[in-house]
């Protein structure tokens, strides 16, 4: 078999075998196919796509590079919550302690920045310290002790999915419905918990802006979840705008530490409690979701979910204080407001260009493997339907990369739309109907 004609056979959108994913999927994971075929192969699907049957082969595939946990030892039931991501989306961060302070044991295998959109392991690394490169061994250890795990793949765990991932980041392939819902379910099936939340992203400043291709993922992560086994729940969450204020890394993990007081942004701290219900519930911690709301809300209300927070970091080799402090994450040196040019009702954001105006300003990657800045990013001052006089503050932009500070203030301007009457606003959640076949 060559690469070469596994490459064409996609470009000529033809159905690929089982034998010849797996072929390439293999060799890309150990460097017998270089970056540049597996470049092209990410592009030749992103526009030919994979039909499902091509889709599961390539998540198996996938697992197949690396080792899968076994969680099965442990005493507490195994959750796993994945985003498809969006432009402040820090769901992870709030979610995942306030599962484990509700008695799941949350063993979640996250990703990094892609595109416009920021990475969960990118914001845990923003705190002093913190690793996320956890053995399988470290994470299973972890997950027993204190109920609670945020890990990247490594070269042990879905090897393929850091190459392939970092690769789609670069090469405008990111957005593919196959390729998302192969690299999502990859890691999940290898981190071994047994029920699954899955917050499939629409609107502007997500992956997939069309709700109705949203809708197209959730159905198929949850048809892969469901054939190995897992309890899946998914929902389809708005992005219409940024998810709470802050965008970029150490800002939005400041902005998860209030919401873990109970301080949050109401948009986070709403779809946040809805999930860690939606987890508990699929877990068997409670009876009705209603349930999960209320031990969710409880868990925040006690300090418990931010205390597992502190106990994840530092079991991660980070810094714990900063729980108490976040002024001991990593701040940028300028500081710099953007105002409103006119007065009018803000009835639309570009989401997806705010996120690209965060990594202008050092919060993200343009080219694979470039450092990241961790903070660097954007606080959002007005949200949609906010009512604005002229001059007064839309966003704070942080950065080191003062040369970039006029422009991004233009643009940062041009990503909002300005009314005379208020628009509603978009719904935060939509339902996921099965479609007909
Ligand atoms: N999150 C992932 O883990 N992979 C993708 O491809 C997109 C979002």
């Amino acid at each position: 078999m060559l690469a070469v004609e596994i490459i064409e056979k996609k470009r000529d959108g033809k159905k690929l075998t089982r034998e010849e994913i797996a072929f390439f999927v293999d060799g890309v994971v150990r460097g017998a196919i270089p970056d540049y075929q597996a470049a092209a192969w990410c592009m030749a699907v992103y526009f030919r796509g994979l039909d499902e049957e091509e889709t599961v082969q390539l998540t198996e595939a996938m697992v197949a590079t690396g080792k899968t946990i076994d969680l099965s030892s442990l005493a507490r039931p195994t959750v796993d919550k994945h985003s498809t991501g969006g432009v402040g989306d820090k769901t992870t961060l709030v979610v995942a302690p306030i599962l484990a302070a509700m008695g799941a044991a949350v063993a979640k295998m996250s990703g990094r920045g892609l595109g416009h959109t920021g990475g969960t392991l990118d914001k845990l690394e923003s705190i002093p310290g913190l690793r996320t490169d956890l053995t399988p061994t470290e994470f299973v250890a972890q997950v027993d002790r204190i109920g609670l795990a945020v890990a990247g793949q490594t070269a042990e765990m879905v090897p393929a999915d850091g190459i392939l991932y970092a690769l789609r980041d670069v090469t405008g392939t990111v957005p593919s419905i196959p390729l998302i819902a192969a690299s999502i379910m990859a890691k999940k099936i290898a981190a071994g918990a047994a029920n699954l939340v899955l917050d499939v992203k629409y609107g502007s400043g997500a992956l997939l802006p069309d709700p109705a291709q949203g809708r197209r993922l959730a159905v198929l992560m949850r048809r892969i979840g469901t054939a190995h086994g897992r309890r899946v729940s998914t929902f389809l969450t708005g992005m219409e705008e940024p998810l709470g204020q802050a965008v970029g890394n150490a800002l939005e993990v400041k902005e998860a530490l209030a919401a873990l007081r109970g301080q949050g942004p109401p948009d986070l701290l709403t779809l946040a409690l809805t999930l860690a219900a939606e987890g508990a519930f699929l877990a068997g911690l409670v009876k009705t979701r209603e349930e999960g709301r209320r031990r969710a809300e409880r868990a925040v209300a006690s300090g418990t979910a931010l205390e597992k927070f502190r106990r994840m970091i530092e079991a991660q080799g980070g810094e714990g204080a900063v729980v108490d402090r976040p002024d001991l994450l990593p701040r940028a040196k300028a500081t710099t407001l953007v105002l409103a040019p006119r007065a009018g009702y803000l009835v639309r954001m570009d989401a997806a260009a705010i996120g690209r105006i965060a990594m202008r300003l050092g919060a993200g990657r343009e080219k694979k493997g470039d450092p990241i800045d961790h903070g660097a990013g954007i606080v959002l001052l007005a949200k949609l339907g906010a009512r604005l006089d002229p001059g007064m503050p839309l966003a704070e932009l942080h950065t080191n990369r003062l040369a970039e500070i006029e422009q991004a203030m233009k643009e940062f301007q041009a990503a909002l739309v300005l009314a005379e009457e208020p628009l509603p606003k978009p719904s935060l959640f939509l339902p996921v109907e099965e479609e007909e076949a």
